[in-house]
């Protein structure tokens, strides 16, 4: 059976007052990407606290690279997360005064790899992201696609297995959004890893391998499954796939059409 990145079932978690997941549903393998849209307050950016331990559910089980999260000791959660997610966030979060290639090194400094080590490492990741060329320059000053490349090269840095990105488009024109896109829903086949964006922006989500939709507490498997992706009749479907959106966004990862995406896509 393949080991899943992400295992989440039962979920249901409260904010605020109200209840923004019930029952929720999520698997996802490495190679894998997943986009997760709804309305502005639906409880995106809670759903991704929930993935990374930082927002403890009413009920339910996540497991993240085989940690039940429920077991993960307070003590022990910031290293198992410094090695096990990377973020990238709305604006890049860089710190301005820090060049492009210190803002990438953090995280592996901070896990206590030595200077040469991580500068040298985060020179590589800049370079196979496209921003070799800025590496020197300061963060303060970079226009906005080259500063989510830097903070997708940070979030990689650690080499994490799996990559959360909450609304990392929502400050980008169209063309950087388009290229900042490109760039993070190809991460799974570069690197293996498993990258859930969160978004509000359905042309966003259109680049995921799935896609799902958080509405009145619900997580729905909105992917337009390409049937003819199947060798077996349509028929047989049922025994593979979910056709019914009740069981949405619980796709088994063995035996989902990897790939089938909507047509055309
Ligand atoms: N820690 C918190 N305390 C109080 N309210 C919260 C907290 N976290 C989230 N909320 C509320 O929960 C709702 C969903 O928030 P959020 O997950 O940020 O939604 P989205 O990312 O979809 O816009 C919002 O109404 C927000 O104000
Ligand atoms: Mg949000």
């Amino acid at each position: 059976m393949t080991s899943r990145t992400l295992n989440v079932s039962g979920l249901t978690c409260r904010a605020g007052g109200r209840t923004l997941l019930r029952d929720a549903a999520l698997r996802a393998v490495p190679g894998e990407s997943v986009a997760v849209t709804g309305p502005s307050g639906s409880g995106k950016s809670t759903l991704l606290s929930c993935l990374a331990g930082l927002h403890r559910p009413e009920a339910g089980t996540i497991e993240v690279c085989g940690t039940d999260l429920a077991t993960l000791r307070p003590a022990a959660a910031a290293a198992w997360r410094l090695r096990t997610i990377g973020f990238v966030y709305q604006f890049g979060e860089l710190l301005p005064d820090l060049s492009a290639v210190e803002n990438a090194a953090l995280p592996l400094l901070i896990a206590g790899k030595g200077r040469r080590e991580a500068y040298g490492t985060a020179a590589r990741l800049l370079d196979e992201l496209g921003v070799g060329a800025v590496a020197d320059a300061r963060a303060g000053v970079l226009s906005g696609g080259e500063r989510q490349r830097v903070a997708v090269a940070r979030a990689l840095s650690t080499r994490p297995p799996l990559i959360l990105a909450d609304e990392p488009t929502g400050a980008l024109d169209e063309y950087a959004t388009d290229d900042v896109c490109a760039l993070l829903f190809g991460l799974p086949a570069r690197y293996d890893c498993t990258v859930v964006v969160v978004t509000h922006n359905p042309v966003v989500a259109h680049y995921a391998d799935r896609r799902l939709t958080l509405r009145d507490a619900t997580l729905h498997d909105t992917t337009v499954y390409d049937t003819t992706a199947y060798d077996t009749a349509p028929d047989d479907l049922t025994e593979t796939a979910p056709r019914d959106a009740t069981q949405l966004g619980t796709t088994d990862p063995d035996t989902a059409p990897r790939g089938a995406t909507e047509a055309g896509a």
